[in-house]
């Protein structure tokens, strides 16, 4: 457990600019830190972390601090056959033939009416005028609610990162996520008791009639679930989008191949995934003592999983700081199940549900910008950089490209 090489502090500037050279030291010298101030160990190296994903003994009882008290108790802090039921709940309505059938179009108009809105222009910045409203947007319709309240959602999405992403504790962002949660409960909670009366075919019925060996969900579980959905399927596929851009506008040929072949964008978001991505690094809490990165994690202790580190680990991936959507370790038939070989969506039970959504948004979303924004390049001067240590991505993302007429009008 002694490092040779200083890591840098995972909670420093230095490391929020550059995580990934922290990451390399890591993995080289350091794979079991014991981090004081965040009160947790810290493994790097791909088995380990893909150990605490899936190993029965490392619990997600994490979430009850971290996320209960601005989504209430969602199903990533299950465990056991109450975890297996509320899956066996959700997960139907976001299997591949059910999200082509019904929601495809639902994000081909979202896509296509945020991109209509800049297209003219001949300039953009893709994180502010497109990743961050596109998949909040394509949740909001899923579930049946009104379009005209995507800005109200908008802004209950980001008081609810901001209190997740709240580091420095500052009273002002915990107070405005508080209240967060109790303006959505007040405002979902007669939606839920009115759409139980009359189910349509959307996602919110799908969640009120779900019903699995004689369970269902009650108004206050589907309230917190749609509260997660905006965090854990709005943050994530927000910042892969911007990140996938990035990437493919800083490989130009790259760009080039994914421009010709449009097939190519899930290789490209399968690397994306790996190389940056959107969630950096995640918890565990052992209900055992376990032998872990070279030493003993003992018993209730927070471990927290580097997944941008193991991503890059050079034990899993050749030249793994080299960003190459034609890399032949990294199977993109397997890359959005829970036999993927990056670690972006975790492993074992908690793997995410959303996957083959924020697929289909990705898939949409980068083959409608790149049909709408031909000669797209970075703006003049624009030197993207990433942001964030939890979760990650370009802050922003100027572009020029060459003006085109709207596709359609948008509502
Ligand atoms: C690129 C986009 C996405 C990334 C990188 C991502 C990442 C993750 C990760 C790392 C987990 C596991 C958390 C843990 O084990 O502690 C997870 C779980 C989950 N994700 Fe995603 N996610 C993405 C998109 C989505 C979307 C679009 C949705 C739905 C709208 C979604 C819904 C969920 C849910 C409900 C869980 C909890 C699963 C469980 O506890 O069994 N995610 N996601």
């Amino acid at each position: 457990m002694t490092a040779a090489r200083e890591v840098p502090d995972i909670l420093s500037a230095e490391f929020a600019e550059d995580p990934y050279s922290a990451y390399r030291i890591m993995l080289e010298d350091s794979p079991l830190i014991w981090h004081e101030p965040m009160q947790s160990y810290i493994v790097s190296r791909y088995e380990d972390v893909a150990r605490a994903f899936k190993e029965p003994a490392f619990t997600t009882d994490n979430y009850d601090w971290q996320l209960e008290p601005v989504h209430g108790k969602t199903i990533l802090q299950m465990s056991g056959r109450e975890h297996a039921v509320r899956r066996a709940l959700v997960a139907p309505a976001f299997r591949g033939q059910e999200l082509q059938a019904k929601f495809l179009p639902v994000i081909e108009r979202n896509s296509a009416e945020l991109i209509d809105a800049f297209r003219e222009r001949g300039t953009a910045d893709i994180v502010n005028d497109y990743a961050r409203h596109f998949p909040i947007n394509v949740i909001v319709d899923m579930l049946g609610l009104d379009r005209a309240e995507h800005a109200r959602f908008q802004r209950w999405y980001t008081s609810i990162i901001a209190f997740l992403g709240n580091l420095s504790q500052d009273e002002q962002v915990a107070a405005d996520g508080l209240r967060t949660r109790d303006e959505l409960a007040e405002y979902m909670i007669p939606i839920i008791r009115e759409r139980r009366r009359s189910l349509g075919d959307d996602l919110l019925s799908t969640l009120c009639a779900a019903e699995v060996d004689g369970h269902s969900m009650s108004d206050e579980d589907i309230k917190a679930f749609v509260s997660l959905l905006l965090a854990a399927g709005g943050e994530t596929t927000d910042k892969a989008i911007a990140s996938i851009i990035k990437n493919l506008l800083e490989h130009p040929e790259q760009l080039r191949a994914v421009r010709e072949d449009h097939g190519l964008i899930p290789r490209a978001f399968a690397e994306t995934l790996r190389y940056t991505p959107p969630v950096h690094m995640i918890m565990r809490q052992p209900a055992e003592d376990v032998e872990l990165g070279g030493g003993t994690v003992p018993a209730g202790s927070t471990v927290t999983c580097l997944i941008g580190a193991a991503n890059r680990d050079p034990s899993r991936f050749a030249n793994p700081d080299t960003f190459d959507i034609f890399r032949d370790d990294l199977p993109t038939d397997t890359a959005f199940s829970a036999a993927a070989q990056h670690l972006s969506f975790a492993l074992g039970r908690h793997f995410c549900v959303g996957a083959l959504l924020a697929k289909s948004e990705v898939e949409v979303g980068v083959g409608q910008l790149l049909d709408a924004l031909p000669d797209l390049e970075l703006a003049e001067g624009a030197a993207p950089v990433e942001q964030g240590v939890f979760t990650r991505g370009p802050a922003s993302l100027p572009v020029r490209f060459t003006p085109t007429p709207r596709a359609r009008t948008s509502a």
